[in-house]
């Protein structure tokens, strides 16, 4: 893949955000996303204003049981890199084939490539036709509509793209364990007909809740 400008290969001594001023804030970040940034990670434009920092993801990790994990929404790859690392094998699923690049190519950064697998393709369809409990643990990150928060009442699973009642009842069919990365004013209740068990796990970054997982058990 050619650098042109939809992506950026990491290198030293690129303080400007080539992205432009209004992301310098999230590029200023980019060690915290991803520490080998400089050794070549590719990020695109919404790669990096979706990214979470690696330590956020290496906890998502140590919070998943078992080995085999689907990543629903791989985006530039964190989750799926950080679950390789913690030694488990990993089902790539992103609905964009160029993120799925980015992912395979930032896999190779880290050096854990071969525990990885990538498919383009609608996460609901290759749940749907896996076997029951294939995987171990379904991570979902998707999309949601962050207008909700303007109007300043709690996100529901209506508010994500594709819808995440979808999503829950996709996993659920396949996996045991769900981890799904939620906004901090998502309506929890709406959860308590997907799993027999939840928990809630928030990542603090400085001194506030920045990131929350559900993690879900059937
Ligand atoms: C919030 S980001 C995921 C970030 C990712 N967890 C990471 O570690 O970089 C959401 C991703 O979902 C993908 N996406 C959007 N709609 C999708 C869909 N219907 N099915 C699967 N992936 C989708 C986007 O391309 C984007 O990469």
């Amino acid at each position: 893949m050619v650098e042109d400008q939809h992506y950026i290969i990491g290198k030293p001594g690129m303080v400007s955000c080539p992205f432009g001023d209004k992301l310098q804030t999230f590029w200023d970040l980019r060690y915290e996303y991803f520490e080998l940034f400089d050794y070549g990670i590719m990020v695109d434009r919404n790669g990096l204003i979706s990214a979470k920092p690696e330590r956020v993801s290496n906890e998502l990790a140590s919070r998943i049981r078992g080995d085999r994990v689907l990543d629903a929404f791989t985006g530039l790859g964190m989750s799926a890199i950080a679950c390789a690392r913690a030694g488990k094998q990993v089902v790539c699923i992103d609905t964009s084939a160029e993120r799925i690049e980015l992912a395979k190519h930032n896999a190779k950064i880290y050096g854990i490539q071969d525990n990885l697998t990538f498919i383009t393709g609608d996460p609901r369809h290759i749940m749907r036709e896996a076997k029951q409990r294939e995987f171990d643990a379904v991570i979902l990150d998707p999309p949601y509509n962050a207008i909700q928060e303007v109007k300043n009442s709690l996100i529901t699973l209506d508010d994500f793209s594709p819808p995440a009642h979808q999503l829950l009842q996709a996993a659920a069919s396949c996996a045991s364990q769900i981890a799904f990365l939620i906004p901090l004013d998502f309506d929890l209740n709406q959860l308590k007909r997907f799993a027999h068990h939840i928990q809630i796990d928030d990542a603090i970054v400085g001194d506030d809740v920045r990131y929350r997982t559900a993690i879900l058990w059937n």
